[in-house]
């Protein structure tokens, strides 16, 4: 199969994301989706649109080819629970300062094949069916070594009806002794000091934790329906979740930790748009990250 990206897209790609970090001026980029640490943008290549996510820099080549090992793990091991991947390549290039660049890069999928899009215009029957899809996929996969992040935005059906797994960019894979194989440090590294004792506590405590855990995983599915707007489906999901783990869940239990979880991004995100108002208007450097506008929660 060809790359999805050449090297030259990826020059140019790369040169266009550095011009908005330097000028804070982003209109050129066209964002597919914010996701709560990084944003996903559609690059045009001349083999036609993909998708790209530009990941944390990497302070030298062994962490880079650590990480590029653990999304290929990652996707075969998904791949080997049946959990069908989208397509996904990883690309890099040195960094002008030392370090390694990265971009995963996919296929772009339809807007009206993504999850949200595809439960928001079914009715409740469509959404019990999709939903029971995604709550036997997550039962199959997560154990206290395979973690996943199974909320509806991380899913797309494909031409053929089948589901897709698209957000594989913090591959939760642990080892035999139990321990996270992913670099936290690296995906700290992106973040201005002053954040990172709040998201090593939020991500890697409570966060990372709860996707190694079914129950866990489907809990934060139900909650993030306030977020999508689909509440409207949440009695009924409600059921099929509790059909597959015990104990089962209420809509308080749903509410009450909904409120907690965006409280908790809430916060995350104000912080890092304070951070960048101080980087670049106080510190005049530019700010290397990509930040979502409000969200509604
Ligand atoms: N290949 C793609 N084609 C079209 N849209 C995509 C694609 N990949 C991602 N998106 C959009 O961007 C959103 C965010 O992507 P993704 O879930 O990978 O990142 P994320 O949630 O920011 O992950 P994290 O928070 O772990 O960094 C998706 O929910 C989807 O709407
Ligand atoms: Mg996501």
């Amino acid at each position: 199969m060809t790359a999805l990206v050449t090297a030259d897209d990826l020059a140019a790609l790369e040169d266009a994301v550095a011009h908005a970090f330097a000028t804070g001026d982003d209109r050129h980029l066209k964002v597919l989706g914010y996701g709560e640490i990084s944003s996903v943008l559609a690059w045009d290549t001349a083999r036609g649109p993909v998708a790209v996510k530009r990941l944390p820099p990497f302070p030298d080549a062994a962490r880079f080819d650590a990480y590029a090992a653990l999304v290929h793990d990652y996707l075969a091991s998904l791949a080997a629970r049946l959990i069908a991947p989208v397509r996904t390549e990883l690309v890099s290039r040195p960094a002008p300062g030392g370090g390694t660049i990265a971009y995963l890069v996919q296929p772009i999928l339809a807007a009206a094949s993504l999850a949200p899009r595809v439960m928001a215009a079914g009715d409740e029957a469509g959404a019990v069916a999709l939903f029971t899809r995604i709550a036997d996929a997550v039962v199959g996969y997560v154990d206290d070594r395979h973690g996943l992040d199974g909320q509806l935005s991380n899913w797309a059906v494909d031409a053929e009806g089948g589901l897709r797994y698209l957000d594989v960019s913090t591959p939760m894979l642990r080892d035999a002794a139990g321990a996270e194989r992913l670099d936290g440090d690296v995906f700290m590294a992106s973040l201005p000091w002053a954040l990172r004792p709040v998201v090593r506590r939020l991500l890697l405590r409570d966060i990372l934790a709860k996707y190694y855990d079914p129950r866990g995983v489907l809990l934060d599915f139900l909650g993030n329906l306030y977020k999508e707007r689909l509440d409207r489906h949440l009695p009924a999901l409600l059921e099929v979740a509790s059909a597959r783990v015990t104990p089962g869940f209420d809509l308080r239990e749903v509410r009450r930790y909904y409120r907690g979880d965006a409280r908790s991004w809430a916060l995350l995100q104000r912080l890092r748009r304070m951070d960048r108002a101080w980087q670049r208007g106080v510190r005049r450097r530019p700010y290397p990250f990509l930040l979502p506008g409000r969200i509604d929660r």
